[in-house]
């Protein structure tokens, strides 16, 4: 197994995604990192424990607070509507009793990044306050990742926040914008491949089916897919978070370009907007801007709809 650090905001899709990446075999799961995104960073850490200790790894896989709040201050909104007030559903899981570090999630990925340099996976399914840290505080840390793979952003499809943002890149902007243009390898994995894959009622059915191991995915799952109803769904519901992590093993889940992506940071209109500029045209039409040319070197692939590869079998 490959080393990996996941880097989330639990948050019931992050909860299931990162039940899926232990089930996959793939990882050696160095660190799970908290990041405040769907509730502020002291709840995310708290389900990240309570979830560890759920999932029986709190043992092996010591977890991490997250910076205590966005790295952009800008108005934060928690998506508590979609995972309940306390982020995960109707669960109230006890905390974990393990003695988990004080070292915060941004200075693990520094640390792991150098122990596992030209190695480690870093996959994000929250905000990329963290991940901005570590490269703030330390700018080789985008180039000692072997891949970083995130959810978040919409290239060419509506957002889920406002009609332009993806909400983990909306929560903090200033980041991703640090992160994107760092000379990380990216892949985003965005709202115009996860709105694609969809959970549908058949594979709750199968998933309540399958025995106590998934039973708390599956109850994690039915009320992630009633919000969405709530929200003007279909009675289906999308895989963000799981689909990031299935991803980092297999890009085929997903159709992507080269290119680089900007995040808007000052306007209240479009704040948090991405905008996808594909490698080619990024050579033929932007050259004449300085600032617009240093933002774009970063390039990295970006998702523009599902792949080949069925991502819900
Ligand atoms: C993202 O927002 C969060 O609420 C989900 O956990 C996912 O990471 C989808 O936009
Ligand atoms: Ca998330």
């Amino acid at each position: 197994p490959a080393p990996i650090v996941l880097d989330s905001d639990p948050g019931i899709d992050d909860a299931v995604a990162l039940q899926y990446l232990l089930g996959t075999g793939l990882w050696d799961l160095k660190a799970y990192t908290s990041v405040g995104g769907n509730l502020p960073a002291e709840g995310t850490y708290r389900n990240a424990r309570s979830l560890s200790r759920a999932l029986r790894i709190d043992a092996d896989v010591p977890v991490h607070r997250g910076a205590g709040r966005p790295l952009s201050r800008l108005p934060y909104r928690e998506a508590s509507a979609f995972h309940g007030p306390a982020g995960l559903g109707n669960e109230d899981l006890p905390d974990s009793t393990a003695a988990h570090p004080t070292e915060s999630s941004a200075r693990a990925l520094l640390r792991l990044s150098r122990e596992y340099e030209g190695e480690l996976t870093v996959c994000a399914t929250g905000p990329l306050t963290n991940v901005a840290i570590a490269v703030l505080e330390d700018p080789g840390f985008a180039h000692r990742v072997k891949k970083f793979v995130f959810m978040g952003g919409a290239a060419q499809v509506p957002g889920n926040i406002t009609p332009v943002a993806e909400f983990n890149i909306w929560a903090d902007p200033d980041a991703a914008e640090v992160v994107l243009s760092s000379g990380i390898p990216f892949t985003m994995v965005d709202l115009d491949a996860s709105h694609r894959w969809l959970f549908r009622p058949a594979d709750l059915a199968a998933l309540e089916a399958a025995g106590p191991g998934t039973a708390l995915a599956a109850r994690l799952m039915r009320t992630y897919m009633n919000a969405y109803t709530r929200h003007g769904g279909d009675g289906t519901c999308p895989l963000h978070d799981p689909l990031a992590v299935g991803v980092c093993g297999d890009e085929s889940f997903v159709t992507a370009a080269d290119g680089a992506v900007v995040v808007e940071c000052g306007s209240e209109l479009t704040r948090g907007q991405t905008v996808f500029v594909p490698a080619d045209a990024r050579r033929i039409y932007y050259s004449e801007s300085p600032a617009l040319t240093t933002r774009l070197r970063t390039t990295g692939r970006v998702a523009l709809g599902p792949g080949p590869r069925d991502f819900t079998k």
